[in-house]
């Protein structure tokens, strides 16, 4: 197996679907490589774009208030997406994209291990947990793949268009805590 900086050294150059050809930087991802905690949104919007890393556009900062209501935040866990390009105009990218994309993250999954990983929204939940997951009605559920736990949460720029959606995501925040203390406490005492 690939080591982590050759694997983020090759992702940089990659050119598997034409998202290269638009952007301006390849969003690898951040936080700890170390964590068992792996979050994972979408793709790149224009600030990730321009800046290279993902979530620090007004999704990402509602992300940090998420992580912070249940005590984590960037350094405790790792945060990546499910493409690594910015999809023009912000569109949600296509299953081709999705399919060039990947094994850049199934690297970085064999790489980490998680135990526990946090889809941000509709399309990695249906990336990584099942094609039909439906994210108003299985949100804060609990699926078991392959030895991991998987819980999809509405997307950051979902609660910024409907507050009212709120609450429930702080249940699931709430159950994620709680679940990190279980399988893996170290997150908190570390
Ligand atoms: N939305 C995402 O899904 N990922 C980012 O990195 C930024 C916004």
């Amino acid at each position: 197996m690939t080591d982590w900086i050759t694997l983020q050294n090759d992702c940089m150059n990659c050119r598997k679907c034409a998202l290269h050809e638009t952007r301006h930087n390849v969003v690898f991802g951040v936080g700890n490589v170390h964590s068992p905690v792996l979050l994972i949104g979408e793709g790149p919007g224009e600030q990730e774009d321009l800046k290279g890393e993902p979530f620090v556009g007004p999704a990402g900062k509602l992300l940090d208030d998420m992580l912070e209501l249940i005590d984590l935040d960037r350094t405790k866990v790792y945060i990546a997406n499910i493409v690594k390009c910015r999809p023009p105009r912000n569109r949600d990218p296509q299953n081709q994209e999705q399919d060039a994309c990947r094994p850049w993250l199934d690297a970085q999954i064999q790489l980490i291990q998680p135990k526990i990983i946090i889809c941000l929204g509709r399309i990695a939940a249906m990336g990584l947990i099942k094609p039909d997951f439906k994210i108003t009605r299985e949100h804060g559920t609990w699926f078991d793949i392959d030895g991991r736990r998987y819980m999809a949460i509405y997307h950051p720029s979902a609660l910024l268009r409907d507050p009212s959606k709120r609450p429930e995501t702080f249940v699931d925040l709430r159950e994620i805590r709680g679940e990190i203390r279980r399988i893996c406490p170290e997150v908190y005492h570390g």
